[in-house]
């Protein structure tokens, strides 16, 4: 790994997003060691004028999760010492000269040549301000390459709010910045149970020959929240749960899932092969695709009354390849649901010739839940124990907290600030995939913006539609039993 002086620029530093993920993500990557004081310094970049200390007052409750460590304290303390802020605009050049004049004093406090930092631009802001921000990088905060180091900027979804702004966006950020220096975070792609995919698929020879349309009747990727918008009605009623979920977050879910096997680990290659298995989604089909919103959404001031985003939906996606023709990937997302969850479902066709009855006993399914409690557990049919010969579902189980009992897994977002700083691409979105990403969802999010496709209402804390069970019958789920 590289070395030497680290300058972190935190843009939208008073933001829910930077306190909440990003400066909690670096004060993890402090505390392991992986950001060192001799090295480096972090800047808070934003509109509102403020202190460095009141921006260190305002995160500092995010940070400290064991109030009772002497050594946690005195670690957030040091921590704290490390941020800077700078006020200024989105837009303005002399804002962003302050702040290259900041990085520079911090340089050469470390007795580096001016320029000579690696440089990361972390932007916790609103897309719109992008092409801005990221102008004002070029013109007045680049790191001088031929001193060393680098300078890399990190983008967060919503990229877009169709396939024509999306790709206007990336242009425009693509004339300043290569796609080497572009991190587009998606953050399901920092979750260990993610990571853990492609091992699973590909370092298992159990799997190799069993994951395709010969044994996988269905697939369902599934996130649900067990809360609403709460807070974050307006910009939620821009976007809806197709954009904020399923089109990134359940779609990166279902690339690992449904790809094939990349040539090596390289993030080309990987990327590669998500590209491809994007590619190769037909046209979503009206009949297979429920919308809702639940009861009690409108009455938040910052949503319109007669709002007709979607706070639920199930769509389902199929792909037209060899390995996967006719079956569908049931991807479900919804806020105010019963539950909060996110999780794979693989489930494997009946048995030919069944001998035992046991149809109604359930299907093979293999289950991995990336959240909470992070596991993965096959359902199987097994003989209940005892004098009968008669038949069970039971489950082979790995439950993470119990296999790994005292191994703490890394927050998602501190895995990707270190990937970055790192120069790791592997589990970022390059920008044709992100397209091909948009190319599935455009049609059907402009006819729910155009309102000819209304969603359902659904009581907060219930299943959602009841429609969307039985689409989910329709395409051939078979509810099993235990678990
Ligand atoms: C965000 C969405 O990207 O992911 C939120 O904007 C959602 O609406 C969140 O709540 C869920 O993330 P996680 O990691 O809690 O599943």
């Amino acid at each position: 790994p590289e070395t030497g002086c680290l300058s972190i620029v935190v843009l939208g530093a008073s933001g829910d997003l930077a306190k909440k993920k990003t400066f909690p993500a670096l004060f993890n990557l402090y505390r392991q060691g992986f950001l060192h004081p001799d090295e480096v310094h972090i800047f808070g970049y934003a509109r509102t004028k403020i202190s460095d200390e009141e921006l260190r007052n305002r995160i500092r409750g995010y940070l400290a999760n064991d109030k009772s460590s002497p050594q946690q304290l005195e670690d957030l303390t040091k921590f704290l010492q490390l941020i800077k802020y700078i006020s200024g605009s989105y837009d303005s050049e002399e804002g962003f000269k302050s702040l290259d004049k900041e990085i520079a004093t911090h340089e050469i406090s470390k007795n580096s040549a001016e320029g000579s930092s690696r440089r990361l631009f972390y932007l916790a802001l609103p897309p719109s301000v992008y092409p801005s921000v990221c102008r004002m990088i070029k013109k007045c905060c680049m790191n001088k390459s031929d001193l060393g180091g680098w300078t890399r900027i990190v983008v967060e979804k919503p990229f877009g709010k169709d396939l024509e702004s999306a790709e206007k966006l990336s242009t425009e950020i693509g004339k300043l910045f290569e796609e080497p220096e572009i991190y587009r975070i998606d953050h399901y792609l920092g979750k260990e149970l993610v990571q853990n995919l492609l091992v699973l698929r590909f370092a298992n020879r159990l799997f190799l020959p069993l994951w395709n349309r010969d044994n996988i009747d269905n697939v369902q990727i599934v996130f649900r929240e067990d809360f609403g918008t709460e807070g974050r009605g307006g910009y939620f009623d821009e976007y809806g749960i197709i954009r904020d979920i399923i089109q990134n977050h359940l779609l990166q879910v279902f690339c690992l899932v449904a790809m094939e096997k990349p040539v090596s680990l390289k993030p080309e290659h990987i990327r590669d092969e998500k590209v491809k298995v994007l590619q190769s989604v037909m046209p979503i089909k009206d009949e297979e695709v429920v919308l809702g919103q639940y009861e009690g959404y409108r009455d938040d001031p910052t949503v319109p009354d007669h709002s007709n985003t979607p706070t639920f939906a199930t769509v389902i996606l199929h792909i037209h390849n060899e390995r996967w023709e006719g079956v569908p990937f049931i991807l479900k997302a919804g806020k105010a649901l019963n539950s909060r969850k996110a999780e794979i479902r693989v489930q494997f066709k009946d048995v030919p010739g069944d001998i035992f009855k046991c149809k109604k006993q359930g299907r093979n399914e293999f289950v991995i839940r990336l959240q909470p409690s992070e596991a993965m557990y096959m359902k199987l049919t097994v003989k209940q124990p005892g004098l009968e010969m008669s038949t069970v579902q039971s489950e082979l189980d790995l439950s993470y907290r119990q296999r790994y009992q005292g191994v703490t897994i890394p927050e998602a977002y501190e895995r990707l600030i270190l990937d970055t700083i790192r120069g790791d691409q592997q589990h970022f979105v390059r920008r044709d995939e992100l397209k091909a990403a948009w190319e599935i969802f455009t049609p059907l999010l402009h006819r729910i913006d155009d309102g000819e496709f209304k969603p359902i209402s659904y009581q907060p804390g219930s299943r959602g539609p009841m429609e969307a069970d039985e689409l989910l019958e329709r395409a051939g789920y078979v509810q099993t039993h235990g678990y």
